[in-house]
């Protein structure tokens, strides 16, 4: 058990895809225990193992918050099976250190995976939970896939990123989301007539 370092925006493995897991192998529990002590140190509360530099199809989640006991998830060679809905996702990760910015995410996802133990599990989440996110979030890691690549106001991301001094974002790698345009679409217009009734 170790705290590891985190692996920050602009290295390249982090773009790369990650590997099955063929067997749940002591190695494979070590690498579990590392990244749920990196994240708690890290104060995060999603990490995968690309982001401690092992390109393995791993994440530990736990959204516990204040008093709550701690609640670790491990999912080993997850599986998005269902997802649906939209929402609007305020979102940081450990390898971008104190940006943030708005993306666009599932509301409900239905996950497949092994736990720490080798033993297979479904897990829902449901109404855009942080847990539904941040799942979301963490099996993208697996695929080299990064936050800023579902960003919904590329200005505000810009400038986030710039803020703090990390690389710009990738044009590229941005996604056509075209499931999920409309919906998105949709809150927007909600959340600027909100703001309007506000004023
Ligand atoms: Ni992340």
């Amino acid at each position: 058990m170790s705290i590891r370092k985190v692996v920050k925006y602009g290295t390249p493995s982090l773009r790369e895809p990650s590997k099955e897991v063929h067997k749940v192998s002591q190695k494979v529990k070590s690498i579990v225990e590392d990244l749920l002590d990196t994240m708690y140190k890290e104060n995060g509360v999603g990490l995968a193992a690309p982001q401690i530099g092992e390109n393995l199809r791993i994440f530990v989640i736990d959204v516990s918050t204040g008093d709550e006991p701690l609640n670790p998830m491990v999912f080993i060679n997850p599986k998005i099976i269902k997802k649906s809905g939209a929402v609007i996702s305020h979102e940081g990760c450990l390898s971008f250190p104190e940006a943030f910015t708005d993306v666009k995410r599932y509301a409900n996802v239905m996950v497949k995976a092994l736990d720490r133990n080798g033993r297979s599990f479904v897990l829902e989440a449901k109404d855009g939970t942080l847990l539904a996110r941040c799942i979301q979030h963490e099996f993208d890691h697996l695929n080299g896939v990064l936050f800023i690549d579902h960003v919904i106001n590329r200005f505000d991301a810009e400038a986030q990123l710039s803020e703090h001094n990390l690389p710009p974002l990738e044009l590229d790698k941005i996604l056509e989301e075209p499931e999920l345009e409309p919906e998105i679409e949709k809150l927007l217009e909600e959340k600027t007539k909100q703001e309007e009734k506000q004023k």
